[in-house]
C-alpha cells in the first residue's frame, strides 16, 4: 500500500512537471489576447482564400495550432506581400505570415524589420511559363519577367540580370493573369507555389531555377516582447512530433 502511494505520488509529480515544462514563456501582443496576422494570400498552397473568403494553406494550420497553444485568436490582415512585412515592423500587426524567406542575404536585411521564427520549409524559385514557349534559367535575362512586388524572386532576378525586364506585381494573381494574356513571357516564384499555379491553371508549365534555396519562417513585431520566443516554443513542439510536416505533405502532395 505504501509502495503504492509513493508510485501514485511520483507519477502525479512528474505529471506536473510535465505541466509545467509545457507552459509557454510570458509574451505580450498588441492587443492582449489576439494575434494579429498580416498576409499576402495569393500563395497557395502556404496562405490563398477559399470561396468563403477564408484564408487557408500550409500556413493557417500551422498558425491555428500555435495561437491555441498560446491561448491566442487570431486575426487575419490580407494586404500585398509588401505592405505585409512593413505591418509586422511598425507594429500594424504581432506576425507576418506570408512564406517569408528568412535565409540569405534577403533573410539578414529583413531580420532588421522584425525577429523570425524557426524556419519550418525550404523551397527554391522555379519559373512558370506557357507550355510550347519554355523559358529556362539561360533565357532569363532575355526575356519578361514577372515577378510579386518585394519578393526574393523579384531581388534574385534583378541582381543576376537587371531591371529591365522585370515586370513588378503588388500579388501573384495578377502575375499570373499577364502571363496568361501574353504580357508577360514567365513568372519567377516559389517552387511549391509554381506547382500549384500550374496544378489551377491549365496552358502553364514549370522548371527550376538554380538560385540559392531559401527557408521560411514567420516574422514577429520586434517590441511584442517575448512573443517570438513563446511562438518558437509552440512552433518547435509541432516541428518535432512531425504535425508541420503532416501539413506540408497534406499540401503537397499531387504531382
Ligand atoms: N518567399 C518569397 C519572399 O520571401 C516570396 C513570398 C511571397 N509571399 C506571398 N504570400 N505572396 O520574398
Amino acid at each position: 500500500m505504501k509502495k503504492l502511494f509513493a508510485l501514485v505520488c511520483a507519477a502525479v509529480m512528474a505529471m506536473s512537471l510535465l505541466v509545467a515544462a509545457a507552459d509557454a514563456p510570458a509574451f505580450t501582443t498588441i492587443e492582449p489576447g489576439k494575434l494579429l496576422i498580416s498576409t499576402s494570400p495569393d500563395f497557395p498552397p502556404f496562405e490563398s482564400t477559399d470561396d468563403n473568403d477564408n484564408i487557408v494553406g500550409i500556413e493557417p494550420e500551422i498558425m491555428a495550432l500555435v495561437a491555441e497553444k498560446l491561448g491566442l485568436e487570431i486575426e487575419y490582415v490580407p494586404m500585398d506581400f509588401t505592405s505585409a512585412l512593413a505591418a509586422a515592423q511598425t507594429g500594424k500587426t504581432d506576425v507576418v505570415m506570408s512564406g517569408v524567406t528568412a535565409s540569405g542575404e534577403t533573410g539578414e536585411s529583413r531580420r532588421l524589420m522584425f525577429d523570425f521564427t524557426v524556419t519550418y520549409v525550404s523551397i527554391t524559385q522555379a519559373i512558370v511559363y506557357k507550355a510550347g514557349s519554355p523559358v529556362t534559367m539561360d533565357d532569363l535575362g532575355n526575356v519578361t519577367v514577372g515577378v510579386q512586388r518585394g519578393t526574393t524572386g523579384q531581388i534574385y532576378v534583378e541582381d543576376a540580370y537587371g531591371e529591365a525586364n522585370v515586370v513588378g506585381y503588388d500579388t501573384y494573381s495578377l502575375a499570373f493573369q499577364a502571363l496568361q494574356n501574353g504580357q508577360i513571357d514567365c513568372i519567377v516564384v516559389d517552387d511549391m507555389v509554381a506547382k500549384a499555379y500550374v496544378e489551377r491553371i491549365p496552358g502553364l508549365e514549370m522548371t527550376q531555377t538554380t538560385f540559392e534555396p531559401e527557408d521560411f519562417a514567420f516574422g514577429v513585431y520586434k517590441q511584442d516582447t517575448g512573443l517570438c520566443d513563446a511562438m518558437n516554443w509552440a512552433l518547435q513542439e509541432l516541428i518535432e512530433d512531425g504535425t508541420v510536416q503532416a501539413i506540408i505533405d497534406k499540401y503537397n502532395t499531387a504531382e
